[in-house]
């Protein structure tokens, strides 16, 4: 299982990053909210692109904007890993599936607790990734929705029977206790005020694995 780390509740985003560097993530998960498709903690591009400066780790960029042409452009300079955006965002879905895959860069489609899986199925065959939404997008620090677990399920019961080349990843609220209801299901997880509000972040991504 790999993590993704987010930063999102770091009240230093320059300390928070250099940190990471001294553990075993995966990825970082960047967290990308404009205020209007999703209300919530924005930090602004200018700020996120200075990332790869700071770490050589790959990036898995969660778009949470239906601007998806202005920041899918933007975001592709970065060291992304994959790229995904919010089914809900567009009626587009394929034309933004084609245009993160035409930048090399692996594409994943993510959905919103109250958005059901039949949304995401005619894409799996296109895409890289499913992200699984456990809170309501705009915010670190939520309690994990604990009816995400059955839509886990019927995710990888679906991707098993089609024989997908596809992973699941969940974000939200996992921790110690949460990661046992998510962890059979899901071939990476982000992590985000667990590992950064603690002052040992590998000690908390052990705990996780
Ligand atoms: C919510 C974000 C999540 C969140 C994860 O809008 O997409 O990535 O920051 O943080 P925790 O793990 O604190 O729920
Ligand atoms: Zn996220």
């Amino acid at each position: 299982m790999k993590i993704s780390t987010s930063f999102l509740s770091c009240k230093n985003l320059e300390k928070g990053i250099k940190e990471l560097n001294f553990t075993d993530t995966d990825y970082i998960h960047v967290d990308f909210i404009d205020g209007k498709f999703v209300v919530g903690k924005t930090i602004p591009f200018r700020k996120l692109k200075k990332i790869p400066k700071l770490s050589s780790k790959r990036l898995d960029v969660h778009l949470m904007t239906d601007k998806l042409d202005k920041y899918i452009k933007k975001f592709s300079i970065l060291n992304c890993e994959y790229i995904t955006f919010h089914v809900e965002a567009t009626k587009q879905v394929e034309k933004y599936i084609s245009m993160i895959h035409s930048y090399g860069i692996k594409c994943g489609l993510a959905i919103n607790p109250s958005t059901s899986i039949e949304e995401v199925i005619p894409y799996l065959d296109m895409v890289d990734l499913v992200l699984v939404m456990s809170v309501v997008p705009g915010y670190g620090g939520q309690s994990f929705i604990e009816e995400t677990t059955n839509k886990l399920l019927e995710l990888k019961k679906y991707i098993q029977k089609e024989k997908l080349d596809i992973i699941i990843n969940v974000d939200g609220g996992i921790n110690n206790e949460t990661i046992g209801k998510v962890k059979d299901y899901v071939d990476m997880v982000v992590s985000g005020s667990y590992i950064t509000n603690s002052s040992n972040y590998q000690e908390k991504i052990d705990t996780l694995r």
